[in-house]
């Protein structure tokens, strides 16, 4: 009752449409082919009929024999075949066309992928801090840091990854801002960055910092330094963000989906405290090695 089907074997639609363009252009090369034959008998016949069989033999045309613009009109005839068969059916037939219009949709795609990449930090950017920028809101203390599924977030001083991306998301959320920091991580920037005020915390009395750079000995005076800013970003490294948990408003996370070997660690999220309120996936690709998130929380 429930007998299996006889699977008879398929071809999709696009093999047979190649299947049926390929045996027209065999038909069409067969017809040129007798067109030809046909006028060589014919231009031959056309020649014995006047010069042997006499046939018109006073009839000429500005001093020449007849057959020899009969001739040549069918010689242009079969010219203008020729061309039907090898240009306008080639280039302008169905294949062609869909050629085309492959090349005209890969460009598209090109095109809409080259946009996407555009407003990706656009997208990534939670609307509540557009907003911020726009009211004027109370100090908000957010820690921004890009993790990797072990929470590794450096080595030897240095960050491990180059997600460009991420930078530009960085510096999109942060600039015009104070930016709070331990000395490791002020040291591992090659010069301040600009556009940020920087906040530097050490328990060094004569750390030198260049000018305009805040140098503080401990996190609260780094938060009173920053406290007419709307949002003040805890950007590491380890042991900062290990005192700004408790703290902090908000987390901005780039989760890097790998793990990696590292020195340095965030701690972790406890969802009992905090609560995911946006998450964008960007997606491996050329420019960048690792797939990763943005992620938003919020103390609950
Ligand atoms: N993935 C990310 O998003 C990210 C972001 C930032 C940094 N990182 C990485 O994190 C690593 C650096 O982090 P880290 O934990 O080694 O160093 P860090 O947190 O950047 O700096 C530690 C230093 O801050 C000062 N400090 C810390 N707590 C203090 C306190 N309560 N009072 C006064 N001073 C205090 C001390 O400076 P003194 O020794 O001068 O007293 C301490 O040595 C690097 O590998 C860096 O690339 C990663």
């Amino acid at each position: 009752m429930f007998g299996k089907k006889k699977s008879a074997p398929q071809i999709d639609k696009d093999q047979l449409e190649l299947i049926e363009n390929a045996q027209k252009r065999i038909k069409q090369k067969k017809h040129l082919y007798i067109h030809f034959v046909i006028f060589l008998i014919g231009a031959v016949f056309l020649i014995i009929a006047n010069t042997i069989l006499g046939i018109g033999k006073e009839f000429t045309i500005f001093g020449k024999e007849w057959f020899l613009y009969a001739i040549l009109l069918w010689l242009f005839l079969f010219i203008y075949h020729l061309f039907n068969v090898f240009i306008t059916n080639k280039f302008l037939g169905k294949a062609w066309e869909k050629q085309q219009l492959e090349k005209l949709v890969a460009k598209q795609q090109e095109r809409i992928e080259k946009l996407k990449k555009n407003v990706v930090n656009d997208l990534a950017i939670p609307a509540s801090n557009k907003e911020t920028k726009n009211e004027q809101k109370k100090n908000e203390l957010i820690i921004i840091v890009a993790a990797a599924e072990n929470n590794a977030i450096g080595k030897g001083n240095k960050l491990i990854w180059h997600l460009s991306d991420d930078l530009k998301r960085f510096k999109a959320l942060t600039s015009g801002h104070h930016i709070i920091m331990g000395r490791k991580t002020f040291e591992s920037f090659p010069k301040p960055l600009p556009n940020r005020t920087h906040v530097v915390i050490s328990r060094q009395k004569d750390y030198q910092v260049p000018d305009g750079v805040i140098l503080v000995n401990s996190l609260e005076h780094a938060i009173l330094a920053s406290k007419n800013d709307t949002e003040t970003f805890i950007i590491g490294g380890g042991e900062i963000y290990k005192q700004a948990l408790s703290i902090a408003d908000k987390i901005e996370i780039t989760r890097v989906h790998e793990n990696f070997e590292a020195d340095t660690f965030f701690p972790n999220i406890d969802t009992n405290f905090w609560k995911e309120t946006a998450n964008y996936l960007h997606k491996k690709d050329k420019d960048h090695d690792y797939e990763f998130s943005f992620i938003t929380y919020k103390r609950k």
